[in-house]
């Protein structure tokens, strides 16, 4: 019996003869109830990141069991399995640190097991990209399906969603405004059902930006957990998945630099997270494509916000999705988006929009490019003398009076001191302060979430909502304030933020694009940088990750 090369024959078990191989792994497949006949079909890969932990996929069971409905009526064969699943609330010290982690994960069950293609059933936060890089690198067919967003909650007679009102029911508690019983209140109303946080936070983000590189059927990307149209999604992707098995469609074969300038044009016009930017580099370097910040930075002024979704805008992902979704978006940056761009259906945008008549007339959740929820993008990226390779600023989310602003710097070199000098009622300092958070960086810390400094609870009581944050770290997608992220090169590393000091004045321009350290030369050169900490160095895959993650320019994947 000669193996074959495709289906449970492709990567062979190394025992020494091929045929035994074959023969021995079909025979272990019939106890699991596979015959002659299913062996014979297209094999599809679901891979899955169920866990209880991951209260944003309580859904995906039902959710992969439609993708092998799907899988099933094209006439192939499901084949489920787990890989680690990243739950972005309850990973400590940052679910950042294991993205790179499922990616090696991924690419490996990918490349080891045996399947024609592949379905990511992903969801929450770093999962989608952590699968995206992973199947990239293995270069198999495949199509990504979310999980899709919650719907959005109720509190005090106002619709709420997780988390930028987590964060705006946290700020007013400090500043005084809510007491306990009315926090305790809005904790069950914030996160009302299943499915991952429903605002342009980072999971939605890349949601969309996954159907816009064509990862994923078009529409597939927001529909809600739980819902119908979410089932359909699946269903359809997993028919989708036999097909591209037969046609051997891998989305190396059809992406382009194109594919990722839409997605950078579809980040800004969604007033996207700034998350993305690291997502979309490394996503781009497991394809083998070059982008860099220079191409985030050179596309940024001709594409204004187009998605009334908070944090920028007002509404929620489910509303996006009641009026078209993704589709709909494109067919309103068509003069900015290449649709000749080709997808995972095997077409190309242009196929793939050419019912969508235009924007909705009845409808203001997108909006067109003439009437756009905010005239500027989302975001920016900013250079200068304290992030001479690149920030990240999210404008959008921003108070337009801080943009242009120069201030003495207060640092805090971690998130325990900035947090215990933040809330202390005698702490020094004005709304003129530039706030400075270093040893966040992808090196120091696995590059947590705490760009977003809280505003001091002295000037909060005083009701100052918003001040200049500058750190090497990131935020969440959901989270607002004008905060300067992902500085790199990170202080850790001997960037310029490892040499501010208390009082130096720093000027944010981001007309200009730029972000400096307004100290000279000589005087920085007489310093000495502030000592990088070395928590990480705890585990194993810590001090792996610690050794070899690249900067946030370069996406912080690993580097070889
Ligand atoms: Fe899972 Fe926000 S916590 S997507
Ligand atoms: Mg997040």
């Amino acid at each position: 019996m000669r193996p074959a090369d495709g289906g449970f024959d492709r990567t062979l078990t190394h025992y020494g003869d091929r045929g035994f191989s074959s023969f021995v792994r079909r025979a272990f497949l019939k106890s699991a109830g596979y015959d002659a006949a299913d062996q014979e079909r297209p094999v599809i890969g679901i891979a899955h990141g169920i866990s209880d932990y991951t209260t944003c996929h309580r859904h995906m069971p039902e959710v992969v069991e439609a993708v092998k409905r799907g899988v099933l009526e094209a006439g192939g064969l499901p084949m489920a399995f787990p890989t680690m699943s990243l739950p972005e609330i309850l990973l400590s010290p940052t679910s950042m640190l294991f993205r790179n982690l499922l990616a090696m994960e991924v690419e490996e069950l990918l490349l080891a097991q045996p399947m024609d293609a592949a379905v990511l059933v992903g969801g929450c936060d770093k999962t989608l990209p952590g699968q995206l890089m992973g199947a990239l690198s293995a270069d198999l067919p495949f199509v990504a399906l979310p999980v899709g967003p919650m719907s959005s909650g109720s509190w005090e007679g106002r619709r709420v969603g997780a988390c930028t009102d987590c964060r705006q029911t946290w700020q007013r508690f400090r500043a005084g405004e809510l007491d306990e019983e009315q926090v305790a209140d809005a904790q069950g109303r914030l996160c009302p059902d299943s499915g991952t946080c429903m605002v342009m936070g980072t999971a939605s983000t890349m949601a969309c930006l996954s159907e816009v590189l064509g990862f994923g059927l078009p529409g597939s990307g927001t529909p809600r957990s739980g819902s119908g149209a979410r089932l359909r999604a699946a269903v359809a992707t997993g028919r989708r998945a036999v097909e591209i098995a037969r046609e051997r469609l891998t989305p190396r074969s059809f992406l382009s630099e194109a594919s990722f300038r839409n997605a950078i044009t579809a980040l800004y016009a969604l007033g996207g997270s700034t998350n993305a930017v690291i997502h979309l580099l490394a996503i781009a370097g497991r394809a083998g494509i070059p982008l860099s910040l220079t191409d985030f930075a050179s596309l940024t002024d001709d594409v204004p916000v187009l998605v009334d979704v908070k944090p920028v805008g007002t509404r929620f992902l489910g509303d996006l999705d009641e009026v078209g979704g993704v589709p709909v978006v494109v067919r309103a940056l068509a003069d900015r988006f290449d649709l000749s761009a080709r997808t995972v259906t095997g077409q190309t945008w242009a196929a793939q929009v050419a019912d969508v008549p235009g924007v909705p007339p009845w409808q203001d959740v997108v909006r067109p490019l003439d009437a756009p929820v905010k005239p500027a993008p989302g975001m920016k990226v900013v250079f200068g003398s304290l992030a001479p390779d690149g920030a990240v600023i999210k404008t959008g989310a921003a108070d337009p009076r801080l943009l242009k602003h120069r201030g003495p710097a207060l640092v805090f070199d971690s998130v325990e001191e900035a947090e215990e000098r933040l809330s202390d009622p005698d702490l020094a300092v004005t709304p003129d302060h530039v706030l400075v958070l270093r040893n966040i960086g992808p090196v120091a810390s696995g590059m947590p979430e705490a760009g977003s400094l809280p505003i001091p609870t002295v000037l909060a009581r005083q009701g100052v909502k918003d001040m200049v944050r500058v750190s090497d770290g990131r935020m969440s997608g959901t989270a607002y304030g004008t905060t300067v992220l992902h500085c790199a090169p990170e202080a850790a590393v001997g960037g310029p933020l490892s040499l501010v000091r208390d009082g130096d004045e720093i000027e944010l321009d981001v007309a200009a694009g730029r972000i400096d350290l307004l100290v000279s030369e000589e005087d920085l050169r007489a310093r000495t940088p502030a000592p990088p900490p070395s928590w990480l160095a705890t585990t194993r895959w810590r001090r792996v990750f610690t050794r070899s993650v690249g900067q946030a320019g370069t996406g912080a994947d690993l580097v070889d």
